[in-house]
């Protein structure tokens, strides 16, 4: 399966999570994963180069970084190699998140509730609609991530959610933790973290128990 996190905002958590699914997938599931890291901000390329020093080199996954047209075109022979392959878009509406699009089985789509504006859905509900013409097989997902605990924005924004056609809305929202950040700095994931966030992992769990029955 093809997995691509993307979207049109920066700052929602789009690399957090995906590297988080990597080692689900990776480390939880035993597949063999393909990571590739399509912004330029290189994100993902750097926490992976924390987690080699980190692990001594056991990654658990291979990692390369390939952005425009190239992910289209690599995509047939990446695909013969690898359970599973997870694309890191950036933040914007760009030739990568596009190519990667025209590609994917899952685009997954995070939303933080605090800076949530209706445009950015709209938006991405014009992207999705351009690329099923080509891609009719993708399947778009939106969550809630940086969620609060208790907050009316969670409310409002979910609502929209809920309602943006073409779009599934999984009700499985990530809340802000300090764990994100703290395994990030290491290069490891929250599921491997010392001392363990139980509610953290829990929420990751469900969230991504959910987004593999899509397969
Ligand atoms: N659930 C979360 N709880 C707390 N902090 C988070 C969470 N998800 C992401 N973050 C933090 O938010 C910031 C932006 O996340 P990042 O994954 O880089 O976003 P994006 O890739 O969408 O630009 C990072 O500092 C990250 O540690
Ligand atoms: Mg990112």
């Amino acid at each position: 399966m093809i997995y691509v996190f993307g979207g049109i905002k920066g700052g929602v958590g789009k690399t957090t999570v995906a590297l988080n699914f990597v080692q689900f997938l990776a480390g939880g599931l035993q597949k063999d994963v393909l990571l590739i890291d399509a912004d330029d901000q290189e994100t993902a390329t750097d926490y992976t180069a924390w987690r080699d020093s980190t692990l001594d080199g056991q990654l658990g996954y291979t990692a390369v970084k390939i952005t425009g047209d190239a992910i289209r075109s690599q995509m047939p022979n990446l695909k013969k190699k690898y359970d599973d392959i997870i694309i890191d878009t950036g933040g914007r509406d760009t030739r990568s998140q596009r190519a990667a699009l025209t590609v994917a089985d899952v685009y997954l789509i995070p939303f933080y509730p605090r800076s949530f504006d209706f445009w950015t859905v709209t938006k991405v509900q014009h992207l999705i609609n351009e690329i099923k013409i080509v891609n009719p097989k993708l399947k778009a997902i939106t969550f809630l991530n940086r969620a609060d605990i208790r907050s009316a924005d969670n409310r409002d924004t979910a609502t929209a959610l809920e309602e943006a056609e073409g779009i599934t809305y999984f009700n499985f929202p990530l809340l802000n933790r300090k764990c994100f950040s703290n395994a990030a700095g290491k290069g490891l994931s929250v599921f491997e973290f010392e001392p363990k966030d139980e509610k953290a992992i829990n929420e990751l769990n469900a969230l991504f128990e959910e987004i593999i029955k899509l397969t």
